[in-house]
């Protein structure tokens, strides 16, 4: 049976937590293949809320393997907090596997990471800060510990100090930092390393045998397209490798391409982002404040970043780009969320060309100059007024909704299969049952 992937089609913030969580009923793995503690998915279920930043969606379900695969960075620290809440809450974590192959979040990262975004200045990404992208420079640099490294005290040891005396002769002499003392490190990791053991396991295998004994496998994806190192809006862009994108479910976790039968992208209504960079249809108007605070729609579903809490920046739905990461992803349905929050515009906007020096173009230009410079070219809809949190079935939206999700439906050139309409797990109108019979 086939692996499915779910990837974000924006900037990150679509939604793909409650998707994943949906889909993960159909599975019996669920697996994150990239990015850290940068990422975060809020999920919305009967024990409440919660934000998971490194732990699959898939949790919750209780009878899941949950894999974080070695395309990850994982900080340690982060990881234990996580699935101490998780404990706390009556969530069984016992499923969880954590690959020996994936990378670590060390201190000097985060160390590095906000010392890198004050040297850049007003050419800023607006990371995170989370030292996610310094880590994933020292696995490409071959400079990294992995966990395999962290759970044998004497092996981490030799590779700390490795390491250590590189990353000190870097943050004293090219950062003008202090110098980070390998045995303080060592006594928290030791510690970390004991407590993370009984999790840490060979997940290629235990993906490839799930695999070949045709279990579904459901491949969560971590930030958005947009947010990809080598096709998103570089340099703002995250730094995980593997990709963003859905190529990258496989490499991330150690199956093959032809093993990933569906993808579903996971849309939101309209455009949000948060850090810097590009962003076409950004508003900075009242419209932008209402999409911000979360419309006509369900409560407690403002704008605001899981991980950091910043407001995120809010605009019209962008189909130049959102036809761009359908393609990109070989998408094969979509999943619409907040459609909720556009309740109550009397018009709504989609982007459907971008001016650039007086020409219309259908491609965001690569370079951060033209990327900035060009303007959204809008087709206006009618927009509804009545409130849709309630709504189930596609037929009771008002015309005017159903109208906006076609157009959709035709620029992304997939099917929208679901469609959120509020924050939990039933606040949503499922069309087609992705993982039906055609799939099985
Ligand atoms: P980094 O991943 O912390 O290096 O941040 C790089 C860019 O990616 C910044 O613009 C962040 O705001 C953005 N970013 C990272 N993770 C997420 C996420 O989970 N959702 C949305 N944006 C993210």
């Amino acid at each position: 049976m086939p692996a499915v992937v779910v990837i974000g089609g924006q900037w990150g913030d679509e939604g793909k937590g409650r998707v994943v969580d949906f889909h993960s009923r159909y599975c019996s793995v669920v697996a994150r293949y990239s990015a850290g503690h940068n990422a975060g998915h809020t999920i919305v279920n009967e024990r409440g809320k919660f934000a998971l930043h490194l732990v699959p969606a898939g949790i919750f379900y209780g009878n899941k393997t949950c894999i974080i695969g070695h395309g990850l960075v994982i900080d340690p620290k982060s990881l234990l907090a996580e699935v101490a809440m998780l404990s706390e809450r009556g969530i069984d974590t016992s499923r969880l596997l954590v690959s020996e192959r994936a990378h670590l979040v060390m201190p000097w990262h985060r160390i590095i990471d906000l010392a890198d975004e004050r040297l850049r200045g007003a050419a800023a990404i607006g990371t995170t800060g989370t030292g996610t992208g310094p880590a994933f420079h020292d696995k490409v640099g071959r400079i990294g510990i992995r966990m395999a490294d962290l759970i044998d005290r004497a092996r981490f040891r030799e590779r700390l100090r490795e390491v250590l005396e590189y990353k000190n002769r870097v943050l004293t002499g090219l950062y003008g930092e202090a110098p980070l003392d390998p045995d303080a490190i060592e006594r928290e990791y030791a510690e970390f390393g004991e407590r993370l053991r009984p999790y840490v396991a060979d997940t290629i295998a235990v993906v490839q045998a799930a695999h070949a004994r045709g279990e579904m496998i459901l491949l969560e994806g971590a930030q958005g397209s947009l947010l990809d190192i080598d096709s998103g809006t570089y340099p703002y862009v995250t730094s995980s490798v593997p990709a963003s994108v859905a190529a990258g479910g496989g490499i991330g976790i150690g199956i093959g391409p032809t093993a990933i039968a569906r993808v579903i992208g996971v849309y939101k209504a309209f455009q949000t982002r948060v850090g810097h960079g590009p962003m076409p249809t950004e508003l900075h108007d009242s419209d932008g404040e209402t999409l911000r605070e979360g419309g006509g729609g369900a409560p407690d579903t403002r704008e605001y970043g899981t991980t950091t809490g910043r407001p995120r920046r809010t605009g019209w739905f962008d189909g130049v780009l959102a036809r761009y990461t359908a393609r990109l992803n070989g998408v094969t349905s979509v999943a619409l969320t907040r459609l909720d929050t556009l309740s109550g515009f009397e018009r709504v906007k989609v982007c459907v060309a971008y001016e650039l020096d007086d020409q219309r173009v259908t491609t965001l230009p690569a370079t951060l100059e033209a990327a900035l410079r060009v303007k959204p070219i809008y087709e206006e809809l009618p927009g509804w007024q009545h409130d849709i949190t309630h709504v189930r079935a596609l037929g009771d939206l008002p015309t005017e909704a159903r109208q906006y999700v076609r157009r959709i439906e035709q620029i992304v050139e997939a099917p929208i299969d679901m469609i959120s309409v509020g924050p939990e797990r039933t606040q949503a109108i499922v069309t087609r049952d992705v993982f039906g019979a055609a799939l099985t």
